[in-house]
């Protein structure tokens, strides 16, 4: 049995998201079919439709969602007909080296991210004879989809779909990137390049960790703005700017990390982040790009600089969706002010374009069924 259901597809890289009717098979052993209600505007789709991120095409976007789980498949004891369920775009199967180890970010069950296709080796969503996957393994672009119960996270039935949905990627990789790989503490100057839906996270995370000074460097006036409601102590519209402020307010001891969060990731701003960093300063990088280092390790012999690279943040999606939520509802996090647009599936272009125009900090699908 399969079923028909709307989905924004990319057929090629370089080709816009186009969106039709996909064929969809019902949940085999350990999997769910879930209604997703709602889907974030992540900037890893952008790449993945550029075809600067490697992947599988044709391809159905999307790896940031939430809905309701409609049917289950054999064996499926994590989630139940009816849950509201957050997805991770890296699923947690919690037995693997690194799931039992608290470092659910890196599961081994996450390796078909870039294909999109099952253990099996097959496909869920089809279209005139052909497989598609979803974008790590999920497809939030798509009305429904089927997922293992390994990327599901249940979550109270009151938290609204949209802000639920940014809780699947954008979120915990911003604040995590902050919290977990570069572990700021109390005190600490933190300088996060490019404030968009990621960026903003990692700018409430460092503030929610204590740092003294949280430096944003974008150079959209709206994204600054934004930044001061997320915790913000000073923006710059550029990186020189912000290096000079950071020389004479740490009286020449310069920044304790760099964060880079900027929509594409490259040398000059791996560059900058290094030279704003001083003793045991460390870079954590978790924009994606073509970007490389290009430093002499003196750079990082004399001052004990580090470089990190961050996936999900660090965080233990099983641990860390529930928490995030639970900050939001405590006030500690702010999710509704990251949300500046919603569309409809079929505005999905308009709405990545609009992300690449810097009008949003985070756009937001809200699927009509
Ligand atoms: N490692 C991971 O787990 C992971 C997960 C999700 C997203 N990502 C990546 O993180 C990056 C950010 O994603 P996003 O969804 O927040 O993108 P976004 O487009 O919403 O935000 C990027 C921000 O960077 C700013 N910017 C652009 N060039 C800049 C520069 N030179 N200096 C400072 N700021 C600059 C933009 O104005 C924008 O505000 C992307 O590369 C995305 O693919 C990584
Ligand atoms: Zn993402
Ligand atoms: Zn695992």
């Amino acid at each position: 049995m399969s079923m028909s259901t709307r989905a924004a597809i990319c057929r090629r890289p370089g080709t816009p998201w186009e969106i039709t009717d996909v064929e969809l098979d019902d949940p085999r052993g350990g999997e769910v079919r879930i209604r997703f209600e709602a889907a974030g505007l992540c900037h890893s789709d952008d790449h993945i439709q550029k075809g600067d991120a490697r992947m599988r095409f044709p391809v159905v976007g999307g790896h940031e969602g939430a809905g309701v789980v409609e049917a289950v498949g054999p064996g499926v004891t994590r989630v139940a007909v009816g849950d509201h369920v957050v997805c991770s775009f890296i699923p947690a199967c919690g037995t693997c080296r690194y799931c039992s180890t608290a470092r659910q970010n890196l599961c081994d069950a996450g390796k078909n991210a870039a294909t999109g296709e099952f253990p099996d080796g097959t496909f869920r969503f089809h279209l005139d004879g052909e497989d598609l996957g979803g974008l790590c393994v999920l497809g939030t672009f798509a009305q429904r989809a089927v997922v293992s119960e390994f990327s599901c996270i249940s979550i109270p039935d009151d938290i609204p779909f949209d802000v639920a949905a940014l809780v699947g990627c954008g979120v915990p990789t911003g604040w995590g990137s902050a919290v977990h790989a570069a572990g700021v503490r109390a005190g600490q100057t933190v300088v996060v390049y490019g404030a968009g839906g990621v960026g903003s996270n990692a700018v409430q995370g460092a503030r929610y960790a204590g740092a003294k000074n949280v430096v944003v460097v974008d150079p959209v006036a709206f994204k600054r703005d934004m930044a001061k409601v997320f915790g913000a102590t000073h923006t710059f519209a550029d990186a020189q700017a912000a290096h000079e402020f950071v020389v004479e307010t740490t009286w020449g001891e310069l920044a304790d990390h760099a964060i880079i969060t900027v929509g594409v990731l490259h040398d000059e701003v791996i560059a900058n982040a290094l030279a704003i960093v001083g003793k045991t300063g460390q870079v954590t990088i978790t924009a994606v790009g073509n970007g490389s280092i290009d430093a002499g390790a003196g750079t990082f012999i004399g001052y004990q600089r580090r470089v990190q690279g961050a996936i999900f943040g660090g965080c233990n999606p099983l641990y860390d969706v529930p928490r995030l939520l639970g900050l939001y509802r405590s006030g500690d996090l702010k999710l509704d002010e990251l949300i500046t647009r919603r569309y409809r599936l079929d505005e999905v272009n308009q709405g990545y374009q609009d992300m690449l125009d810097g009008k949003n900090v985070r756009g937001v699908i809200v699927h009509e069924h």
